[in-house]
This record gives structure tokens, sequence and C-alpha cells, in this order.
């Protein structure tokens, strides 16, 4: 664990979310095991010049198989909350549970994608995806026939011998989405992975992570500064508060699973939530 996370006093003046009514309807959260808990979590930094709260209070469940988006204004501790997850980072106070286990350092069982793709210039497309079974020590012959599975799925057949600088934006994000999934992680955190995207491949990249999503069934956790994006991809948005973070309101817009892009836009539920959700974070941050 990171030296600079200290202890910090459980309770604070602001109010709790409490999350645990927030089970969709029809009881889905509830009856499914929970891939991920976040139990009653606060992130302190504190260093010589500064005390920073980033997280308060933060409870969340995620049910395996689900998408969860976050959504927020900027240093309210989203990227905080991927690196609990994944084990980067140690709560001051409370706890994260992967399946039945406390995470208590570093996790290998799940995927990550950031806002930039992070690929090696020096190595093509595959060689890019396969350094994910190189560092794991994985067979290669199966993460071969994995990594080529993954690029039929999400449409990079053909460069395969491609270097990054030869790809578009959106087919470098498709290659590290492919490395992330390699080792079919149980749970995928993504932090603003289309924030480098023009509009239009940010939509098409939609689309395809929720069919791949779907295919793959992997719990998703998804920080965005897109409401439509969130609301559009997720079972849930979890929207958070400005710092010291905590989650004020959960949104199930309700949407079907079947979901086209355009007609998906043009539902009424898809506008309350939107709606919603613009009104949780205010007209300045709402930026879409
Ligand atoms: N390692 C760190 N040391 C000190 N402060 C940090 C550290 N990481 C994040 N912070 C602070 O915590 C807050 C939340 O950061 P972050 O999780 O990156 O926010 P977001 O992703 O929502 O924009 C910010 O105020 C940020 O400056
Ligand atoms: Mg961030």
């Amino acid at each position: 664990m990171p030296n600079d996370v200290t202890h910090s006093q459980a309770g604070t003046t602001l109010e709790k979310a409490d999350v645990t009514k927030s089970v969709t309807p029809g009881g889905r959260t509830e009856a499914a095991a929970a891939a991920v808990r976040i139990d009653d979590v606060a992130v302190r930094f504190r260093s010589k010049k500064r005390d920073v709260t980033a997280l308060t209070d933060v409870s969340l469940d995620i049910a395996s198989g689900e998408f969860v988006a976050i959504v927020g204004p900027s240093g309210c501790g989203k990227s905080t909350l991927l690196k609990l997850v994944a084990g980067l980072l140690g709560p001051s106070a409370g706890e994260v549970r992967l399946g039945d286990e406390r995470v208590s350092g570093p996790r290998h069982d799940i995927g990550y994608v950031f806002q930039r793709a992070a690929l090696l210039e020096w190595r093509s497309a595959l060689r890019n995806i396969l350094l994910q079974a190189e560092i794991r020590k994985l067979p290669a012959a199966e993460s071969r026939a994995r990594a080529g599975e993954l690029i039929r799925m999400t449409g990079l057949e053909g460069f395969e011998e491609a270097l990054p600088h030869e790809l578009s934006g959106g087919m470098q994000q498709r290659v590290a989405l492919c490395r992330a999934l390699l080792h079919r992680p149980p749970v995928l955190l993504m932090d603003e992975p289309f924030g480098a995207l023009d509009a239009l491949t940010r939509e098409q990249m939609n689309v395809e992570l929720r069919r791949i999503w779907q295919e793959t069934g992997t719990t998703v956790i998804l920080v965005t500064h897109s409401i439509s994006e969130a609301v559009y991809l997720a079972d849930r948005v979890v929207v958070m508060s400005a710092r010291p973070g905590t989650v004020s309101e959960i949104i199930d817009a309700g949407l079907p699973a079947e979901r086209g892009y355009s007609e998906t836009m043009a539902r009424p539920e898809f506008g309350t939530a939107t709606t919603r959700i613009r009104e949780l974070l205010g007209a300045a941050s709402a930026a879409d």
C-alpha cells in the first residue's frame, strides 16, 4: 500500500447515500452475488503541505456481470475509487471486496483501460495485446487464440501487425481494450477511456463496448465525463458529489438490454435519466 494514505476518522457531516436501497426493479442486484463491494470507504491523502479527503462514506455494491458508470465533477475521487478496486491504493477507512476477498494489495484479476491507450510504440497491435500474457506468463498458444478472438470482436482484423502510430485513436483504444481483456478478468475498470476520441468515433466505441460487454459477461466500472455515454452504456449510473467525493444518487434509467444507439437516445427514459444527472451535477459541470 502506498504510504501517502493514512487512516482518517470515520464519520463526517455529509449525508451517506444508502445504496442498499438502490436495488434495480426486479431485485437483480440483490439476487446476484456482488462482484465488487465498496463498504463505507474513505480516502485521505496527507502530505506536509495539505490534507485532502478525496472520498468519504462511499458504499456501493456491484453485481457480477453488471455495467456501472461513474460520473462526477473533476477531482471528486473517481480515479481514486477505481484504484481502490484495483488494490493500487488502500482505503483510509472502510473496505473493498472483490468477490469473497478483501482487496489488500494490487489485484491481478482485473483489467484496466485508461484515457491514453499507453501502447508500446515499437510493438505491433498483436504484440501489444500479448504483452498482458507475457507479464502474467500465460500459456502462449491459448493467449494467441484469445487475442485472435478479441481482435475479431473489436474489428481489428487486418491490423495485427500495424504499429500504434499507424492506428487511429479509436483503434489504439481497441488494442488497449483487447489487452485489458486478454486474461479474462472478471472485473474491467475503465477510466475515461474515450475522452480523447472525436464524437463519432466515441459513439461507435460505445456501441462496440456494449456489445463486447454483453459477449464477455465481464463486470464493468466505467468512469466518464459524458452523461449520455454513462446512461447509454450502464445498468446503473453512480453520480458523485464534489470533493470530498461521495455517492449522491444512483440512477437506473430502466432502458432495455437491446440498445440501438439513436433509438436509445430518443427514448423518454433516456431523457429523464440524463436530465436528472445534469441536475445533480449542476449546470456548470454538466458539459457533455
Ligand atoms: N496520490 C495522491 N496524493 C495526493 N492527492 C491526491 C492523490 N491522488 C489524488 N489526489 C487528490 O484526490 C482528489 C481526487 O482525485 P481523483 O480521484 O484523481 O479525481 P477524479 O478522477 O474524480 O478527477 C483530487 O483532489 C486529487 O488532487
Ligand atoms: Mg480521474
